[in-house]
């Protein structure tokens, strides 16, 4: 038996289900901005829960069924949905869908795959109803704080929720991180790719750390300082200023640095890999992303790791370090040239998805909501949010005219500091394969040539010259003549 007393009909503005620490973070956000809650989960315990603490933060309207809940929202009505991606978050629009009335807005903030947004929002649409989904990130903290915020779905739908989510969103410079993103799943899809970038972030912060401690023989402590100094520059970040908090950080029980307790096994949910499939799927090369992605799968593959750890050789150089000092403005340079290298990818994987999917997705918004709230919240957003607006076409982050130029002072660190791990015998699958990825998009003439030749050869798949218009073919096995194709 509920512990509260039933709601009354139409009275609250909004309402979310699902009241794990995500969803009750966002419904308190909420309160806190002096919206009027209500609130629902499957089992009643958990809102209970919620009622006993924190019914202070403001106005919140609970109830036991899915049925009152429905009813104690004001119409046109907005429902929140924040529970496991997947069938749980199907059954609860079901159940919400079956409730609900013509022009009422579902949302589902949780971390959907874009795609079965789509689905969701097509067939909503047939019954009248607005389905939102929204990428909604900065974990717990940002829920309840102010996260950013990427809501997809129909403009009419942003009309009723946009200025509720800008309220509660995260501000930087007066400004809220939120904004629309686009129709149906774009919203999905950004913040599927803003975690992409997430990954890509956090495994180049990593492979600076792993150089400093295996290359220079630097403790937890003294690495987490050069990362507390490089969040003073350009590389200010809320991932570079945890981690320095995390090298910080002693452990409890052991009393060593708690991050050298931590089984070297990264976990993920399966976003960084969305990200990846999506982006194979459009053709588009987002390296740095993908090689991020691939090394938690290294991490975790133990099997494999206890066989190579047993019999590989390194043949790795032992290179002398002259100048610690240069070799940490090295890394920090580097960091900064695979970070914006990673970011220009997930940006061309936005631009095409909006192409692909009809999405009209303003490339420097995107940059701009994400300055405050989320995991990849970092000062040097502002420059890309500046580099679209001088050209929102732009085809290249990179060929913008500030980041040629920062890029271009850090390119012989970023070598440096490649050829080093390479020679040493360090992993740094983002360092090397944004570095590959950079001299490849700069070159005049790349070996796709050859490629092209081989399949040719092989599968008579056909080629174009460089001297003449036209699709042309080698008979190989004949007389080897070219043939000029239809
Ligand atoms: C965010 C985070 C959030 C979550 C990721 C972590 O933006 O708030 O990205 O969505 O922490 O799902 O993903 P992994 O478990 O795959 O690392």
């Amino acid at each position: 038996m509920a512990s509260f007393a039933p709601s009354p009909a139409d009275v609250a503005d909004i309402g979310v289900t699902g009241m794990a620490v995500m969803g009750s973070n966002l419904a308190r956000n909420f309160a806190r901005n002096g919206f009027k809650v209500a609130l629902h989960n499957r089992s009643v315990g958990k809102t209970e829960k919620v009622m006993d603490d924190h019914s202070a933060d403001g106005e919140f309207y609970p109830s036991e069924s899915m049925s009152d809940f429905v009813a104690s929202l004001q119409k046109p009505r907005v429902a929140i949905i924040m529970v496991k991606a997947g069938k749980p978050t199907d059954a609860v629009i079901d159940e919400l869908a079956s409730l609900m009335e013509e022009g009422d807005i579902i949302v589902d903030a949780g971390n959907a795959l874009f795609g079965d947004t789509r689905r969701r929002e097509a067939d909503l649409r047939e019954k009248g109803l607005h389905f939102v989904g929204s990428g909604v990130s900065g974990g717990e903290e940002g829920a309840l704080n102010g996260p950013s915020i990427m809501p997809g779905g129909t403009k009419q739908s942003y009309e009723r929720l946009g200025p509720m989510l800008e309220k509660i969103s995260a501000h930087v410079d007066g400004e809220p991180c939120c904004t629309h993103v686009g129709a149906d799943g774009a919203g999905h899809f950004v913040k599927m790719v803003h975690n992409g970038i997430e990954y890509a972030d956090m495994q180049v912060i990593s492979e600076a750390y792993d150089l400093m401690s295996k290359a220079l023989g630097k403790n937890a402590g003294e690495i987490g300082d050069v990362f507390a100094e490089w969040n003073k520059g350009d590389l200010e970040s809320f991932l570079i200023e945890i981690t320095a908090e995390v090298l910080h950080h002693t452990d409890v029980t052991s009393g060593k640095p708690f991050v050298d307790v931590i089984l070297d096994r990264a976990a993920q949910k399966g976003t960084g890999a969305w990200t990846v499939q999506t982006a194979l799927d459009l053709g588009v090369p987002v390296t740095g992303i993908a090689e991020a992605t691939f090394a938690r799968s290294v991490s975790g593959s133990t099997p494999q790791r206890e066989a190579g750890l047993k019999v590989l050789p390194a043949e790795a150089q032992t290179l002398e370090i002259a100048d610690e000092a240069q070799f940490i403005d090295d890394l920090q340079k580097a960091l900064y040239a695979a970070k914006l290298v990673s970011y220009s990818q997930g940006f061309d994987e936005i631009a095409a998805g909006a192409e692909e999917f009809g999405w009209d997705i303003d490339l420097g918004a995107m940059a701009r909501i994400w300055r405050g709230g989320c995991i990849i919240r970092a000062r040097f957003l502002n420059r890309i949010t500046e580099a679209y607006e001088r050209d929102a076409k732009l085809p290249l982050l990179l060929s913008d005219e500030y980041f040629t130029t920062e890029i271009a002072k850090c390119i012989p660190a970023w070598r440096r500091v490649v050829a080093f791990a390479a020679a040493s015998g360090y992993p740094v699958p983002v360092f090397a394969s944004t570095l590959s990825y950079y001299d490849a998009v700069r070159s005049e003439r790349l070996p796709a040539a050859l490629v092209q030749a081989q399949r040719d050869y092989f599968g008579a798949h056909t080629y174009q010259r460089v001297d003449a218009e036209g699709t042309f073919h080698v008979e190989w096995s004949e007389d080897r003549r070219e043939t000029k194709q239809d």
